[in-house]
């Protein structure tokens, strides 16, 4: 059977079925472009509440709207189960778990193991797996394709095909969305590497081929190591002219008038996301098992890893200025997700932020129009905690509110009149802001 030309008249005519592995921010957005472009799709996960949730017709996305799920599911494209059996009968698997860190900051590839292993029990003659879970270059031949091809003696680019591409979703971006955003996939072999694009060119608008499974893996790392790099050094910028008694922001935007050769990062009270603080730590793990430091991603994270503990000095500075200690004091921490306009809590800097402050006995509540409730966390030190139900009393009440992450459904005009006073982290208060007595901004 020539199974490269099976699979590909299979796209064409939409009768390939597609599976999906992990139906978080990456895998259910992945699931709605293909169900959108007419494919019938199932998604497996672990977690018994996102599957009900799919299977009940919501999302728990907040990119991709309910109404859109329920469509698709009662159309019959979209599926939702907890049992790999599925893949038995599908054509396709795209592999989208998460990829975090050990607690000693090494790579935690366990997820991708886990969800290959069940994978692996279905695998048959004539599919295409596709790795989407950022990870360290070699991650898809070391550890898939061995598990996938070797064990049941089929030869990648022959009777299946094996590949990788990077997700590049940025959760509450409205200008580019799965569908929209160029596809980066490198196959294990140049077959591999065709099925692969055919497969994503279905369902996405633009496929970048790569020559190699390796190649797409480092391409993801360079560009969320860029990210992290350049957050570092505006980070650090911060901190230089803060020694300086210069306007960061002011040269910020200065030096963003210049037409070429630049380019615009912001401070900030210290990274978050599941990406840019993790991914660059899988490619400098790697480069220790060649021997080589990888200088500029541990220089970053270094700085990067520093800044909660810089806005923690500020809010004693802040509250200092007015004769109060940290300790006993009432503290406001505004925005608790990882980034402006969105929900996910995942290493946001709030986290640490909010534990610093505790551990220095101050009393510490939140708001965030997006998390109604932070959970539990040993590793941050955090008790269960629940957003403020009146945001202008206890902004009103704090002896200090810190602005962590700048949603943009606030008033800050309002919160600047009626704070006694506030560490902007993010300068969120503008100009006027950063020239007034009762705000000490980063
Ligand atoms: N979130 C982003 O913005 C983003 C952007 C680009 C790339 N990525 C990468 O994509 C990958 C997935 O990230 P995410 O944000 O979607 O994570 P997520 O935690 O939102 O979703 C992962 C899902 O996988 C499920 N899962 C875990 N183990 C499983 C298993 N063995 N079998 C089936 N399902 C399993 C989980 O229950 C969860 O629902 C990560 O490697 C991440 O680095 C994420």
């Amino acid at each position: 059977m020539n199974y490269k030309k099976n699979l590909m008249d299979k796209f064409v005519n939409r009768s390939a079925r597609i599976g999906i592995v992990g139906l978080g921010y990456v895998g259910l957005p992945l699931a709605v472009a293909f169900a959108e472009a007419g494919f019938e799709v199932y998604g497996v996960d672990i977690d018994h509440e996102k599957v009900s949730c799919v299977q009940r017709g919501e999302s728990h996305i907040q990119d991709i709207p309910s109404s859109q799920v329920a469509r698709l599911v009662q159309n019959g494209k979209l599926h939702a189960s907890t049992d790999f059996a599925v893949f038995a009968d599908l054509d396709t698997a795209s592999i989208c778990v998460p990829t975090p860190l050990r607690k000693t900051g090494d790579p935690d590839v366990s997820y991708i193991l886990a969800a290959t292993k069940e994978l692996s029990k279905y695998m048959h003659p004539g599919m295409v797996v596709v790795l989407e879970s950022t990870s360290y270059p070699g991650t898809t031949r070391e550890i898939l394709l061995p598990e996938l091809g070797e064990n049941h003696s089929l030869v990648a680019g022959e009777d299946f095909f094996l590949a990788f591409s990077p997700e590049r979703v940025d959760p509450g971006r409205k200008d580019w969305t799965t569908m929209t955003t160029p596809k980066v996939i490198g196959g294990i072999t140049q077959n591999c590497s065709d099925v692969a694009a055919a497969y994503y060119a279905q369902a996405l608008e633009r496929i970048v081929p790569v020559s190699s499974a390796e190649a797409a893996e480092m391409t993801k790392l360079l560009e969320n190591t860029f990210r992290m790099i350049n957050i570092g050094l505006v980070n650090e910028m911060a901190l230089m002219c803060g020694r300086l008694g210069i306007d960061v922001w002011e040269v910020i935007e200065a030096a963003s008038t210049k037409p070429f050769g630049f380019m615009k990062f912001t401070p900030g009270p210290g990274l978050g996301g599941h990406c840019i603080p993790i991914d660059p730590l899988y490619l400098s793990w790697k480069l220790k098992s060649v021997k080589y430091t990888a200088r500029f991603i541990e220089l970053a994270s270094e700085i990067n890893t520093y800044m909660p503990r810089h806005v923690m000095s500020m809010v004693q500075d802040a509250l200092n200025s007015v004769g109060k200690p940290v300790k006993g004091m009432k503290i406001l921490a505004l925005g608790v997700a990882y980034k402006p306009d969105i929900d996910d809590l995942r290493e946001s800097p709030a986290l640490d932020i909010i534990g610093l402050l505790m551990q220095k006995g101050a009393e510490v509540m939140y708001h965030d129009p997006h998390a109604p409730i932070i959970r539990q966390d040993p590793h941050y030190d955090l008790p269960e905690m629940y957003c403020v139900l009146d945001l202008m009393a206890a902004v009103r009440s704090a002896d200090c509110v810190v602005i962590i992450t700048n949603h943009s459904s606030y008033d800050y005009a309002a919160i600047l009149d009626q704070a006694q006073l506030i560490v902007d982290t993010r300068n969120a208060l503008g100009k006027f802001g950063r020239s007034h007595p009762k705000v000490f901004t980063l």
